[in-house]
């Protein structure tokens, strides 16, 4: 990072949906002017300005102007602060420059990311240059990977302590979940779509669990598409929307940790079918939200997520762990997790 940098934090894409619940987390934990020092930017100086007054973020909290598709003023923004929040989405249309200008300037850099296609390219681009500047590149700091990447750190972190050896297989079972989509995620799903039909080798990399270790392949990994009984935890379980990105971003961190889970490690993900549970997320298909629209703040209260996290040891023994959030996962949980 940038330790002598004007801010601790910036918050790019503050005007959007997702930003403006980060700017509101930050500015109602933090206040301005105090021990954090951060900003709202984005491309627009009035929507900023109006979104600081609506989330009732002081008039004197900092707003910095830079537009994605002008570098010049994504380099000037980035050597202002020791990290970068973005929230500016899809990522694989807009986010390139302001990473590469993270990675060359040093400063830390965090996104929402959920495009496993646009990870594949950033990683081999920038992995090299951030090494060089100290800068810290990490993807997907939302509901997707968060929960789910500390869960099988913490069921191996228990397995180890209980079983005395980590486990070379863990299953992510989600229990119960109720949360909405917003127009940034939808035009993201939409934008992975769109490249997989202009290059069908896309396809290949969004179905590879090893798509982001570079050099590295574990062994073939269980389907998690097929809904079945599992034997081990004696429920019918289906597939889960989110597993084909966090199980990547699960085997990048085993891969950026030097293996401790072992080369062989097994990890799916699937939701656990529970008559009359809520599983699912509103929003999906025909008619959803448009950009900078998303759940309600009704619905972001009532939103939820509970997932159990099951070690098997070679000799059958289990540990069990869960993860649970408050609010609308991917919204009001998500903001508080990336800021
Ligand atoms: N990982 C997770 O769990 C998770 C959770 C939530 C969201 N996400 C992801 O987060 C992203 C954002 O979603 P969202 O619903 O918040 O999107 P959104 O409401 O559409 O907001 C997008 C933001 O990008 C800004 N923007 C667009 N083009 C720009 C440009 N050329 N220069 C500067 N800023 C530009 C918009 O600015 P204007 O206001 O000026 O148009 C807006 O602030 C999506 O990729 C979504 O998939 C992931």
């Amino acid at each position: 990072m940038n330790p002598q940098a004007e801010f601790d934090v910036i918050v790019y894409g503050a005007s959007g949906y997702t930003g403006r619940l980060v700017a509101e987390h930050l500015a109602k934990r933090y206040g301005v002017g105090g021990a954090v020092k951060w900003a709202m930017a984005g491309r627009s100086a009035d929507k900023l300005a109006q979104v600081r007054g609506e989330i009732g973020a002081p008039r004197d909290t900092p707003l910095v102007i830079a537009d994605a598709s002008d570098p010049a003023s994504l380099d000037a923004m980035v050597r202002r602060a020791k990290a970068v929040i973005t929230t500016v989405g899809p990522y694989q249309l807009y986010g390139e420059a302001l990473i590469a200008a993270c990675a060359a300037a040093g400063t830390d850099y965090l996104d929402l990311t959920g495009e496993p296609n646009w990870m594949a390219r950033t990683i081999p681009a920038h992995h090299e240059t951030a090494k060089k500047t100290g800068a810290r590149l990490v993807h997907s700091a939302g509901f997707d990977s968060i929960p789910f990447e500390l869960g099988v750190w913490f069921c191996e972190e228990t397995a180890k302590q209980t079983l005395g050896r980590y486990v070379p297989r863990v299953k992510g079972r989600v229990r119960a979940i109720q949360g909405g989509l917003s127009g940034g995620t939808a035009a993201s799903g939409a934008a992975t779509m769109a490249a997989a039909q202009k290059d069908p080798s896309v396809l290949g990399v969004l179905m590879d669990p090893f798509a982001l270790t570079p050099g590295f392949r574990g062994p073939e990994q269980p389907r998690g598409d097929q809904p079945h009984h599992d034997p081990d935890l004696d429920a019918e379980v289906g597939p889960f929307m989110m597993a084909m990105i966090n199980t990547k971003n699960v085997h990048r961190s085993n891969f950026l940790m030097g293996h401790p889970w072992g080369g062989d490690f097994q990890y799916d993900e699937m939701t656990i079918v529970t008559p009359g549970a809520p599983t699912e997320f509103t929003g999906l298909g025909e008619g959803g939200p448009k950009p900078g629209e998303g759940p309600t703040p009704e619905e972001r209260e009532a939103g939820f997520f509970d997932i159990l996290f099951v070690g098997v040891a070679p000799d059958g023994r289990q540990v069990r762990v869960s993860v649970k959030g408050d609010k609308d996962p991917g919204y009001g949980s998500t903001s508080k997790m990336l800021a």
